[in-house]
């Protein structure tokens, strides 16, 4: 039997070739990058300032450290550098394949050159799996809910441009009870006609509603967090028929707070998490960080937590193998990464 903390199930899991497809590269960065970036712009911080507000307690907080530490980012070399912190930390994790999250929205609105910084990051990437120092990564341009349907066609233009040069995937983020589903409409069928695939963050702190409109409108393939589907088994039923999977973020539910506003409680912990219970209702789920340096986490971290909710190392074999099976890969990529995973027991 596996000792969740043991030192020998750590080793397994680090060892075990992982995807991780919920990633906002955004939010991989670090204090100390803060520290340097706001040096390089002289912008004056400090590291009370810093910790302060890193240490997020619910949604809020969390889009307002999203949106300062987004501040530094001002030219393709800031996504460069950040990009290079993200490949190491996640090779050194054992993640061979990651779909990174560009906040793409947000680049816009502050009228970046979006090409420019992707391709600055996207050669970093490359370099690294070419040189076996870092994951094959594809990328998904995302959306900002609360800046509303125009600004989301934007991101979907400039997705279906880059399509041929890495990018995957459409999505929509930030807050849920902002606008509703329905007028994204035509940024998503724009995506899909342009040989996207389709993500919406969903049933975080919203309701179960957010994830049905998610698949019923606007045709999402995987749904980012969906939490909420806790409080209705008719949508669990319909999630695992349909094998639409859930990308589940243990830690940034608790710093988010979305795991007390879906329990409607003020203090639940991981051990309440609805993580097992949709594993054993049969609904695909995956095992992600979202925004990792954020909310001080790493994929081990959220392997060794589901560990703790009751899952078996089993079952975390069959998660890992979900992430690959419902990555945005083409089939030979994709079956090459099947076939370095242990078989499931
Ligand atoms: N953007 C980055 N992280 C997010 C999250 N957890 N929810 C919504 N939008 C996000
Ligand atoms: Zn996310």
């Amino acid at each position: 039997m596996l000792v969740a903390s043991s030192p020998e199930t750590k080793l397994l899991l680090r060892k075990l070739p992982k995807a991780e497809i919920h990633l906002h590269l955004e939010g991989t960065l670090l204090p100390h990058r803060i520290m340097s970036l706001a040096q390089k712009y002289s912008v004056p911080v400090d590291w009370n300032e810093i910790h302060s507000r890193y240490s997020t307690r619910n949604f809020t907080q969390f889009l307002e450290l999203y949106k300062w530490a987004t501040s530094f980012l001002r030219e393709p070399e800031d996504y460069a550098f950040l990009a290079e912190d993200a490949a190491a930390a996640l090779h050194e994790e054992g993640i061979v394949y990651a779909e990174l999250t560009l906040s793409a929205g947000v680049m816009l609105l502050r009228k970046q050159n979006v090409t420019a910084n992707f391709t600055a990051l996207r050669d970093v990437f490359h370099h690294r799996a070419q040189s076996g120092t870092g994951p094959q990564v594809q990328f998904i341009f995302d959306a900002v809910r609360q800046f509303g349907p125009a600004p989301a066609m934007e991101v979907a233009r400039m997705a279906a441009d880059l399509r041929n040069a890495g990018v995957v995937a459409f999505g929509l983020g930030g807050d849920e009870l902002s606008v509703p589903l329905s007028e994204f409409h035509s940024a998503y069928s724009y995506a899909a006609e342009h040989g996207l695939h389709l993500l919406v963050h969903a049933g975080e702190t919203g309701g179960p509603e957010q994830i049905k409109d998610a698949i019923d409108i606007l045709h999402a393939e995987r749904i980012g967090h969906g939490i909420a589907a806790l409080r209705s088994t008719a949508l669990m039923n319909t999630l695992a028929e349909r094998k639409i999977p859930l990308e589940i973020c243990p830690t940034s539910n608790l710093r988010t707070n979305a795991l007390n506003i879906q329990l409607n409680s003020a203090t639940s912990d991981l051990s309440q998490h609805p993580l097992p219970r949709f594993f054993a209702h049969g609904i695909p789920v995956t095992l992600s960080t979202d925004d990792p340096a954020m909310f001080h986490t790493t994929l081990l971290e959220e392997y060794s937590a589901a560990l703790q909710m009751g899952l078996s190392f089993a079952n975390l074999l069959v998660i890992n193998r979900t992430a690959f099976e419902h990555a945005f890969l083409l089939d030979p990529a994709r079956q090459s990464f099947l076939a370095q995973l242990p078989p499931v027991l």
